[in-house]
């Protein structure tokens, strides 16, 4: 029986660049549910073909390991191309009927991607439901929301709510493409497929965690996009806020979509509201220098292209640990970690007295250099009884033989086999919204702190270091 993937967006960066170099791979490697079949969708007229021409210097480009032209040949044979406008009921009824053709007669299942702009996420689900599109009596009918979900809370809700009219929750998959990544996935198995870490994993021996997303790239040409978001959206209410809570999650009791959704909500849950002063001693905001003469961007901004918060899960495991989730465009280097920094021993026997040990520190790195490192003091040799941090360190791309596969290939494939696990459930996201909200209200209130300049290529304003060391703590600036 057939699959049907339908992408909405067709003609945009993401489904050239990402989601059909994702699902080419797929049929590379013999993962995708046989007789697939894609389907585009935008409002430029294409032929079949022409689409196909179009796709397959991208995938050529995007997907080079797995490219091969024969593979090619066969896989784009089942790729077809609709034109039509979301706002024209007409033409969905037109997708429907073209969907029934290609289905020959029945299909397992289709799945709907909408990779469109997002204020077209709800009239598109509205007129998927008008057209009789969502209707699953003969066959699952999916469909996946790319971010951002909402502007703010009040936004999510109102669009969780429509779409709600149309599809159930267990048909809804909000892409964050953060949990495709081979790494983020990793962490459940680092932290659940092992004992030697869960004693330490809480406040009796974890002194603080930091999780960094930096970028060295700024924002180019998306200033009408980032001016609306700024880094707190962009970067905060979804992926750091997911990295976090795989993080601090308790084990669940199944690694099912219901259960592991269930204990990430539970930390959103436990994170302590910011009040009054928080807002200042726990945020740190900064705006890259060149930011205002960037294209498009209005004299005087105060758009934040890096922030830092300081959050705590108020609950047995991490009570008073502080969680740092600091971002930033315009950075030293692109890199995504986690570091779960341990308490020092209670009483220093080796080494100078001025020198705290560094050690005891676990390095998750998400990407690109993807690995863990346990860095932990030892002697060094020929010393007296001095000692030096020293590393154990996993490569975990060399164990994939050097090709990571992309996060939309994992979350593309979940959403065919109907595996939620790694998608935004409608709570998720909500809660995610009321942590990031009263920040946003702050920052852009009279009493908003400072919105710092700092020059690109380095790791954000020197107050946000400040900050950390005079709370005794230092940022693992380490690309
Ligand atoms: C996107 C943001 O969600 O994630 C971008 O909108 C950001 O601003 C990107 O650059 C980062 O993703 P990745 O996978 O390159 O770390």
């Amino acid at each position: 029986m057939a699959h049907t993937i339908v992408i909405f967006g067709a003609s945009g960066d993401l489904t050239s660049r990402k989601l059909v170099p994702a699902l080419y791979s797929l049929f590379k490697k013999n993962r995708l549910p046989e007789q697939t079949r894609i389907v585009g969708v935008s409002r430029s007229q294409f032929e079949h073909q022409e689409w196909r021409d179009a796709l397959r210097e991208s995938v050529a480009q995007f997907a080079k390991e797995l490219f091969d032209n024969e593979t090619w040949e066969v896989f784009s044979q089942q790729v077809f191309y609709q034109a039509g406008d979301i706002k024209d009921l007409e033409d969905f009824k037109a997708l429907g009927n073209f969907l029934d053709e290609i289905e020959e007669g029945g299909s397992e299942g289709r799945v709907y991607y909408l990779s469109t702009m997002p204020q077209l996420y709800d009239p598109a689900i509205q007129q998927l439901g008008a057209a009789g599109l969502a209707d699953d009596s003969d066959g699952f009918r999916r469909v996946i929301i790319e971010k951002p979900f909402g502007t703010d809370l009040a936004s999510a809700q109102a669009l969780n709510k429509s779409i709600h009219g149309v599809f159930r929750e267990d048909q809804i998959y909000r892409i964050d493409h953060y949990l495709g990544k081979e790494t983020v996935q990793n962490i459940f198995a680092l932290r659940f497929a092992n004992s030697i870490f869960e004693p330490l994993w809480n406040h009796h021996y974890v002194d603080h965690v930091q999780i960094t997303v930096a970028e060295e790239v700024v924002i180019g040409h998306r200033a009408g996009y980032y001016e609306r978001s700024g880094i707190l959206r962009d970067m905060f209410q979804n992926h750091l806020l997911q990295l976090m809570m795989i993080t601090a999650m308790e084990p669940p009791a199944r690694y099912d979509s219901a259960m592991v959704r269930d204990e990430k909500v539970k930390v959103l849950h436990s994170v302590r509201k910011m009040t009054g002063g928080d807002f200042a001693s726990n945020t740190m905001r900064g705006q890259y220098e060149g930011y205002l003469q960037e294209k498009d961007v209005p004299a005087g901004s105060q758009t934040a292209t890096y922030a830092a918060l300081k959050l705590y899960c108020d609950n047995w495991r991490w009570k008073n640990v502080p969680f740092y989730l600091r971002s930033g465009k315009g950075m030293s280097c692109r890199t995504t970690q986690i570091v779960i920094q341990f308490k020092q021993v209670p009483h220093i026997l080796f080494g100078e007295k001025t020198r705290e040990p560094l050690g005891n520190r676990l390095v998750i790195q998400v990407q690109p250099a993807e690995g863990i490192q346990l860095h932990f003091e030892t002697k060094v040799a020929d010393s007296e009884m001095k000692t030096r941090t020293s590393t154990l360190d996993f490569d975990f791309n060399a164990a994939t033989g050097g090709s990571m596969p992309d996060a939309y290939q994992r979350l593309l494939l979940d959403s065919m086999l109907g595996d939620a696990s790694l998608f935004a459930r409608s709570d998720e996201v909500e809660l995610a919204w009321g942590i990031i909200d009263p920040i946003m209200a702050a920052w852009n209130s009279p009493a908003a702190p400072t919105l710092y300049p700092y020059p690109t290529q380095l790791w954000g304003p020197t107050e946000s270091t400040d900050w950390m060391a005079k709370q005794g703590r230092e940022w693992f600036d380490v690309c």
